[in-house]
């Protein structure tokens, strides 16, 4: 199997990363301005330390500082909110990002509500929302903004395109098919309810999942040629790669798409992992280094 069409994530991200550090340091030089990132982490979730601790290192290499506020497991919701409304008004902070999941005991969309929307770097605020759909100056979620970037480097203009969005959730999904459609796509929104599914996607230019659900678009979904853009992490049994200690099978991540099968035909797609994953940091950077521009009056470099 050739590997020309497999979009190298990875790769990609890191380009990003040094833009972004190299108009942060001109930013820096011409108005003294550095940009400040504070995430918010409640818990000991592993995944999510990890996350956050990639974000603090990223952060400081793209050279902007980075603040980062670990809480106990039950910090009382009204701590969380005070310590958002302590970072809406820190002039070093212009970017702020609360871990998600949050333990139970806090009301999400609370937290993500109290957020300043110009320091929303995740772009989940509801005025962002807004924004986005109706063609204002919104922050953008990251990772969708990530495939619009890696599907603009692959096709150039979208223009016209027949994209469809497997999955609906209001962190990819939906801002997805928001900024596909700003990009003059004809979008279609489907969902794991969805009649014909495997038709409507083969009906497809472009393919995006981000249903959640292992493997589950098949080869046979696909239109020869067609991008496939694979937004799954999904953490299944291997046990191909033998036994844990424990004696359970060793484990490993794979897309929403079955992506042996699906490389076969498409004209490019996204391995998992190695694609879609390592954009949303290297996204995440630029919108802090956009929201960091607009705080302070500075036109924002297009990136
Ligand atoms: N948890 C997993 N991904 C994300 C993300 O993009 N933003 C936030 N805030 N939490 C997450």
């Amino acid at each position: 199997m050739s590997t020309d069409n497999i979009i190298d994530g990875k790769a990609f991200a890191a380009g990003l990363r040094e833009r972004v550090g190299s108009e942060a340091a001109q930013i820096k030089q011409a108005h003294g301005l550095v940009p400040g990132l504070a995430v918010v982490l409640v818990g000991d979730d592993p995944a999510s330390a990890v996350y956050v601790r990639n974000k603090g290192e990223q952060t400081r290499e793209a050279g902007m500082q980075s603040f980062e506020h670990r809480l106990a497991a039950d910090t009382p919701e009204a701590n969380v909110l005070a310590l958002v409304a302590q970072l809406n008004t820190d002039d070093a902070v212009h970017g702020i990002l609360v871990q998600l999941p949050l333990p139970d005991q806090i009301d999400e969309q609370k937290v993500l509500s109290a957020i300043n929307p110009d320091k929303d770097v995740d772009g989940f605020h509801v005025t962002n929302v807004g924004r986005l759909w109706t063609g204002g100056d919104a922050l953008v979620p990251c990772t969708p903004y990530g495939c619009i970037l890696m599907l603009k480097d692959r096709l150039g203009d979208l223009s016209g395109k027949r994209a469809i969005v497997v999955g609906r959730s209001n962190i990819v999904g939906k801002p997805m098919a928001a900024l596909l459609l700003a990009e003059s796509c004809t979008v279609t929104i489907a969902h794991s309810r969805t009649k014909d599914l495997a038709q409507r996607c083969r009906e497809s230019d472009i393919v995006i999942a981000a249903v959640g659900r292992p493997e589950m678009i098949k080869g046979d979904w696909v239109s020869p040629g067609a991008t496939v853009i694979d937004v799954g992490i999904n953490r299944v049994d291997a046990p191909e790669k033998g036994l844990k200690e424990d004696g359970s099978p060793k484990t490993k991540l794979v897309g929403d798409v079955d992506f042996s099968e699906a490389a076969e035909v498409a004209g490019a797609i996204t391995p998992v992992p190695g694609g879609v994953g390592p954009m949303t940091i290297a996204c995440l950077l630029r919108n802090t280094l956009v929201a960091a521009c607009r705080q302070n009056g500075i036109e924002p470099p297009a990136i």
